[in-house]
């Protein structure tokens, strides 16, 4: 049995990212932003929906450029007090002691210590209700190095200590359960007879 509820938003688990913005050193700010998502595979796409009141809003709509900063367990503290502060009033990189890097083509700054930034310019701004949805096609990728293994090459993100939030907690990973396909792949047979 299901209890009814009004209707809400209540999907989850979702990222809780940092969402950097702005165009010189002076207004460089991070927001933390729970309602973002893929939009497209190709072109690559994102959104984040962010309300007209955020300082980052005025920044975002301005520039039309974002990035958006992955998080980590190691970062969850950093997430929620850029979620809870304004840049009106502090400038957040130095309260929390997180260093602005440059990005390859926007000029809002990546965060050094994110594991994967999405570099975004704005497509489409769409006006919802509460929040403004800004699309945007992810225009570069920052990888951060000690997560590319050096015999594949490959970049095991999964290594980052990826943080969730979730119905208003934030919350670590849990043990993996398969890979994408999992379910109807065939297990390989070591060659003995099994019985
Ligand atoms: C986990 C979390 C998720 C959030 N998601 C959003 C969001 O999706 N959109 C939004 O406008 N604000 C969101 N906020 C609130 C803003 O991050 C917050 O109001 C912030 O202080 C705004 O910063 P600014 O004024 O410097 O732009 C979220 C806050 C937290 C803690």
């Amino acid at each position: 049995m299901k209890t009814p509820f009004k209707p809400g938003t209540m999907l989850y688990p979702l990222p809780a990212v940092m969402v950097t913005c702005g165009d010189t050193p002076e207004n460089w700010n991070i927001i933390t932003v729970g309602w973002t998502g893929t939009l497209c595979s190709d072109p690559p796409m994102c959104y984040v929906s962010l309300r007209p009141e955020r300082h980052s809003h005025g920044l975002v709509s301005r520039t039309g450029e974002f990035v958006i900063n992955l998080t980590t367990t190691a970062l969850a503290k950093q997430t929620d007090w850029c979620g809870v502060k304004s840049g009106r009033d502090y400038n957040k990189f130095k309260e929390m002691n997180l260093t602005p890097e440059p990005a390859q083509v926007v000029k809002a700054p990546l965060i050094k210590e994110s594991p994967l930034c999405l570099e975004c310019k704005v497509t489409d701004v769409r006006h919802l209700g509460t929040h403004d949805m800004f699309m945007a096609e992810v225009v570069a990728v920052d990888a951060e190095d000690v997560f590319i293994d050096k015999s594949s090459g490959q970049f095991q993100l999964n290594h980052a200590g990826l943080l969730a939030y979730s119905h208003g907690k934030y919350y670590a990973l849990g043990e993996k359960l398969g890979g994408f396909g999992f379910s109807v792949k065939k297990k390989k047979t070591s060659g003995k007879k099994q019985n």
